[in-house]
C-alpha cells in the first residue's frame, strides 16, 4: 500500500532573475522572490546557478538564504566550478540536471546511465554534507534504477514531455510513464519530485500520483504573478495541490 504524502511544492525563482538580468538590473529581486513565495505558501525555493550565469547569480545565494527559512534546492549541472560552489553554499538539496549551452531551458533529463562515473564521484561528496541529491531525468525505467544504483535519495521526474503533449492520447500515455517511474522510483527507495512545464491548467494529472512528493514549478507561478503578485500565484497552485 503506498502511503499518501502531502504534495509539496518548491517554487523555482530564476525567472525572475531572467528579468533582472535583461537590463542588469538590481531588481526584481529573487531573494525577494523567495520571501514572497515563502509566504504564499511553498516549501522550498529552487534556484539553478547556470554555468553561463544567465540568470541567477552567486551573490544570490547567500541572499535567498538569508530571505528565507525554507530549504533550498540548488538546481545545478555537474561542472567542478559549480560542484564546489554548492558543496560550501552547502543548500538543503541539489537537483543534478544536464545544461547545454544554447538551451532556452533545460531540455530532456540526465543520462545518469552514461554518467555514472561523474556521478559515483559527487553524490557521496554532497551526501556526505548531508545535502540531498535528487537527479533530473525523464521517466524511463532504466534511468530511475540508474539513479538509485548512483546513490541519489530522490528523482526529479522531466514532466516536459507531458506538458508539451499535443494530442490527448500522447499526454495520457506520457502521464502513465510518469506515473510507471514514479511507482518505480518508491519501490527502489528513491523520493520521487517532478517538475518541467507544469502550469495551472496541467498541474491536476500529476499531483494525483501518490508516489510523487514534491513538484518544482517556476515560468508558470512567476508568469500568473506579473497580474497576481507572487503570493498570490503561489497561493492558488498551492490550493490545486491540496486535495489531490
Ligand atoms: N525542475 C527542473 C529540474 C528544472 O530545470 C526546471 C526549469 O528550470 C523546473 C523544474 C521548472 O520548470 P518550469 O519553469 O517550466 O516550471
Amino acid at each position: 500500500m503506498t502511503v499518501r504524502r502531502i504534495l509539496k511544492l518548491g517554487v523555482n525563482i530564476d525567472h525572475v532573475a531572467t528579468l533582472r538580468q535583461a537590463r542588469r538590473e538590481g531588481f526584481p529581486d529573487p531573494a525577494l522572490a523567495a520571501r514572497e513565495a515563502e509566504l504564499g505558501g511553498a516549501e522550498s525555493i529552487t534556484l539553478h546557478l547556470r554555468e553561463d550565469r544567465r540568470h541567477i547569480q552567486d551573490s544570490d545565494l547567500p541572499r535567498v538564504r538569508h530571505a528565507t527559512r525554507l530549504p533550498i534546492n540548488l538546481e545545478m549541472a555537474m561542472h567542478p566550478e559549480i560542484a564546489r560552489i554548492a558543496l560550501r553554499f552547502r543548500p538543503e538539496k541539489i537537483c543534478i540536471v544536464p545544461e547545454r549551452r544554447a538551451e532556452v531551458t533545460t531540455e530532456g533529463g540526465l543520462d545518469v546511465i552514461a554518467k555514472a562515473g561523474v556521478l559515483r564521484k559527487w553524490v557521496p561528496k554532497f551526501s556526505a554534507k548531508a545535502i540531498e541529491v535528487s537527479l533530473f531525468i525523464d521517466p524511463d525505467p532504466a534511468q530511475v534504477k540508474a539513479s538509485a544504483q548512483a546513490g541519489a535519495r530522490a528523482v526529479e521526474l522531466h514532466t516536459g514531455a507531458y506538458a508539451n503533449a499535443q494530442s490527448a492520447k500522447k499526454r495520457r500515455a506520457e502521464l502513465t510513464r510518469i506515473r510507471r517511474a514514479a511507482v518505480l522510483g518508491r519501490r527502489l527507495g528513491l523520493k520521487v519530485h517532478a517538475g518541467h512545464g507544469l502550469d495551472y491548467e496541467n498541474v491536476r494529472p500529476i499531483a494525483g500520483i501518490p508516489e510523487i512528493e514534491e513538484l518544482n514549478i517556476g515560468f508558470s507561478i512567476v508568469s500568473r504573478a506579473l497580474f497576481t503578485g507572487l503570493r498570490e500565484a503561489v497561493s492558488q497552485m498551492k490550493r490545486l495541490l491540496k486535495f489531490r
